[in-house]
């Protein structure tokens, strides 16, 4: 543990996206390094809030930091999961030699 990492028991630089290990220290670090303007920016440049969990754990804290800062949020951790829904249907049929379409008919 940094001798900056808990004062009475309160972390002064607290995780904020733990899928990414992105710190309040790294964001604020990020901004002064990059002039970074827009939640997207931050997003894109520190990693946070594209995680496995997409910005599901952490992304109400980026978004109050983002207005907190004075950006929009807005659209800013829309999730783009790496794979599009399956159905069944399809898992099914993928099984299938022939994809299931059966030739027998
Ligand atoms: S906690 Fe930030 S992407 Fe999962």
């Amino acid at each position: 543990m940094g001798q900056d990492a808990e004062v009475g028991g309160a972390d002064r630089d607290p995780v904020v996206c733990r899928c990414e290990a992105v710190r309040v220290r790294d964001l604020l670090m990020a901004q002064d390094a990059w002039a970074i303007d827009s939640l997207r920016q931050l997003k894109l440049l520190t990693r946070a809030g594209m995680g496995i969990c997409q910005g599901r754990v952490c992304g109400s804290v980026l978004e109050a930091l983002a207005r907190a800062w004075g950006w929009d949020p807005a659209g800013a951790l829309a999730s783009r999961p790496p794979a599009r829904p399956w159905t069944m249907q399809a898992a099914l049929a993928a099984g299938k030699p022939n994809g299931g379409h059966d030739e027998e008919r």
